[in-house]
């Protein structure tokens, strides 16, 4: 079966597991427990401290993709487009492409529902797999990141862009912040799996940073849940190699010519 129909079937079975992978060590990593591994511009803020992941660049993304590409085997690998490489339906085809003939990923991810819809259908019907994202939507979001869909004609607005994207044949939608009861009645209407992030537990599945819920990148978001601190783990790894070099215990012998 294909990776796109294997989560596809699993709505309404077992949840779908989304991670953002930057490099290849971390990828090889994250593939052995992700159905979706996505190479997300949350790198912008993560990696390069930008403000807004409006700064991120294709060039950036490739890179980080083709490192990605080395650790990810069995898992859908999936890249976002960065801002301002989609505004038409050639310019979004155009680079799509570039983005999958260097990187050799799967699917391409675009933020937004109507208002980049032909993109979105051009890009379908030229073969390309695409991811949809609605909710917050961090590159074109003005000033303070909030909540999506609390309003009546925000959660009418949401259920039209899902249905939207679901008809012009995306494989699967990521929801960012967006209102429980809304998020549920969105994954209750679609075929297509949603999968959340600060979105409740009733989407289909979950995505986060992984530097997020590793503890590596320290951030107050409220969905965000700190699995384990692995700086903890970093500085213990780290603060051995100095005290061996230090007092003259590395490298012995056993690790010299
Ligand atoms: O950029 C990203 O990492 C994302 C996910 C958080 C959904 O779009």
């Amino acid at each position: 079966m294909n990776k796109v129909k294997k989560i596809i079937d699993k709505k309404n079975k077992s949840k779908i597991i989304c991670l953002t992978a930057y490099s290849k060590n971390f990828a090889k990593e994250i593939d052995k427990y992700a159905d979706i591994t996505l190479v997300g511009d949350s790198l912008g803020s993560v990696l390069y401290n930008y403000s807004t992941t409006k700064k991120v660049t294709l060039t950036e993304m490739i890179n980080h993709s083709k490192s990605v590409r080395m650790g990810v085997k069995k898992s859908l690998m999936v890249v976002d487009m960065p801002s301002k490489t989609y505004d038409t339906k050639e310019s979004a085809l155009k680079n799509a492409k570039k983005i999958i003939n260097e990187t050799k990923c799967d699917a391409v991810k675009l933020e937004g529902g109507k208002k980049i819809i032909k993109q979105i259908k051009y890009l379908i019907k030229n073969k390309i797999l695409v991811m949809g994202h609605l909710g917050l939507l961090p590159q074109t979001a003005k000033g303070k990141f909030r909540s999506k869909g609390k309003t009546l004609k925000e959660k009418k607005q949401l259920i039209n862009d899902a249905i939207l994207l679901q008809n012009a044949g995306v494989f699967s939608i990521v929801l960012e912040c967006v209102k429980t009861s809304t998020a549920k009645e969105i994954t209750k209407i679609l075929d297509v799996p949603t999968i959340g992030i600060g979105s409740s537990l009733h989407c289909d599945g979950q995505v986060l940073v992984t530097d997020d819920l590793l503890g590596l990148n320290e951030t107050k978001i409220k969905f965000v849940k700190r699995f384990l601190n692995l700086k903890k783990y970093v500085n213990l790894g780290l603060k051995r190699f100095v005290l061996d070099v230090r007092s003259k215990k590395y490298p012995s012998k056993k690790y010299s010519y």
